[in-house]
């Protein structure tokens, strides 16, 4: 038997999860005027090397990269970011005169990472991207439309890590004392974080083997080196988080690890105790140079990305069930003559919005209501030949034991009226049918 590769999975029973959040992920975008946004899963190599870093581990240890038949050197994407930033100076996006620019994307990103809880090789992400406007407020705009969305979905546990790496000076004064922090011990940290000291030592502060590790743990932080004007700014971050009543913790150890920030950077996380230690859903922050980098315009970003996998195992874990899809009426037919009729009154539900099944497999009455409960249908009519002859059919509430009589061309409308009996119809969207 073929199986499926390591780190990869199928959705078969969560899809309404997925479904759940696809939907509410939508109607959020929409309330903030994200525009989606959707580029390829594989990009140029050199895309990620100089968007990513060279020395993160994602770029390092993380791709799959391939040459194709054309010796092009492939990566299949490990984020979302370097591709949407590729394609808004691809596209010139900048010259959208609506701005800022302001887009969203989901999908599927790649990363050879050890398969653990909440950790796959294929994995989704929710993301955004705003480009334009260096402003902390909408720092605090794209931290509004994360935690909005979680609300969307009732993920309610979540904690909001804040932080801010500042710009060029104030990294630039960080770098130096962090390297002269580590200098004379740097030999007790692992071989990876000696080669980090050199080339980029913010990197050890999200080393996976030396996290706990005493240097690593005393080692100064990027807060205590922002310049005034980097510190003006996560301020005032802050105080438009305060204005839209979004909680918050300042958390001086958050670095991310990705190259291009700058600025605030921002997690979001769920009690360990709902995923484990893999437990930030969301990443993200600023990121001012990399549109400059990968070769546009100057332009400010911000931006964050959910782990959908993440979400969907700390909704289980809270108790979260998606909106279950209802099964308005289940058709039994007997008899040929029955099952053309059923089959022109699906038809009719289902054009006016309302979802029907019947049974294909020639199921006796029996095996017929056996399928209306496992597909929890709200209502049963039975089509046989006495229906047929007098044109009159029994709607029965599964629910209530009731049954009302109807006339065979009736039956929709009447079950509409059943349907929005009191109060409007709870379970069904049958006005925006594909009537
Ligand atoms: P990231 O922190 O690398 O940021 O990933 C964002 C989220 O993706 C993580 O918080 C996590 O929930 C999920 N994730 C990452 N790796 C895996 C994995 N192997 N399996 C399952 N879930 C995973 C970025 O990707 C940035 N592009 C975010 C961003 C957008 N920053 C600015 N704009």
């Amino acid at each position: 038997m073929i199986t499926k590769m390591k780190g990869t999975y199928d959705v078969t029973d969560d899809i309404g999860y997925l479904q759940e959040i696809e939907k509410k992920m939508l109607t959020v975008s929409k309330l903030f005027r994200y525009e989606e946004i959707r580029t390829p899963h594989f990009e140029a190599t050199e895309l990620f090397h100089r968007g990513v870093g060279e020395t993160t581990d994602i770029i390092n240890k993380e791709t799959y990269t391939f040459e194709d038949r054309g010796n092009r050197q492939n990566t299949l994407r490990p984020e979302g970011t370097a591709g949407v930033v590729r394609a808004y100076i691809e596209n010139k996006l900048y010259a959208n005169p609506v701005t800022p620019q302001k887009y969203f994307y989901y999908g599927s990103m790649f990363r050879y990472e050890r398969p653990q809880k909440g950790r796959f090789r294929e994995f989704r992400q929710f993301g955004a991207e705003a480009f334009g406007s260096a402003s902390p407020e909408i720092d605090a705009e794209v931290i509004a439309y994360a935690v909005t969305f979680l609300k969307a979905i009732k993920l309610k546990d979540v904690t909001v890590h804040l932080n801010s790496l500042g710009g060029k000076a104030s990294k630039t004064a960080y770098h130096q004392a962090l390297k002269a922090h580590l200098k004379d011990d740097i030999t007790a940290l692992c071989g990876d974080c000696q080669t980090r000291y050199k080339d980029n030592p913010l990197r050890i502060l999200d080393c996976k083997v030396d996290a706990d590790h005493p240097l690593v743990k005393g080692a100064p932080k990027p807060l205590d080196y922002l310049v005034e004007e980097d510190r003006t700014h996560f301020e005032r971050v802050q105080a438009a988080l305060k204005a839209m009543q979004i909680p918050f913790v300042v958390d001086d150890n958050l670095v991310r690890g990705l190259d291009y920030y700058t600025h605030t950077v921002f997690e979001i996380k769920v009690p360990e105790a709902l995923l484990g230690r893999q437990n930030a859903i969301c990443g993200g922050g600023r990121y001012n140079n990399l549109v400059e980098t990968l070769g546009g315009p100057q332009t400010p970003a911000t931006g964050f990305a959910f782990g959908i996998e993440r979400i969907i195992v700390a909704m289980k874990a809270a108790g979260i069930t998606p909106e279950a899809s209802n099964l308005h009426v289940y058709f039994i037919a007997l008899g040929d003559q029955a099952k053309l009729a059923t089959l022109a009154l699906m038809q009719r539900f289902r054009i006016g919005g309302l979802t029907a099944n019947t049974d294909y497999l020639d199921k006796n009455i029996k095996g017929q209501f056996k399928q209306s409960d496992h597909q929890k249908a709200r209502f049963v009519i039975v089509i046989g030949d006495a229906e047929i002859a007098k044109r009159e059919i029994e709607i029965k509430d599964q629910r209530t034991g009731d049954t009302v009589n109807t006339s065979l061309e009736g039956a929709y409308e009447t079950v509409v009226k059943l349907l929005t009996k009191g109060d409007a119809c709870e379970d069904c969207d049958y006005q925006k049918g594909a009537r």
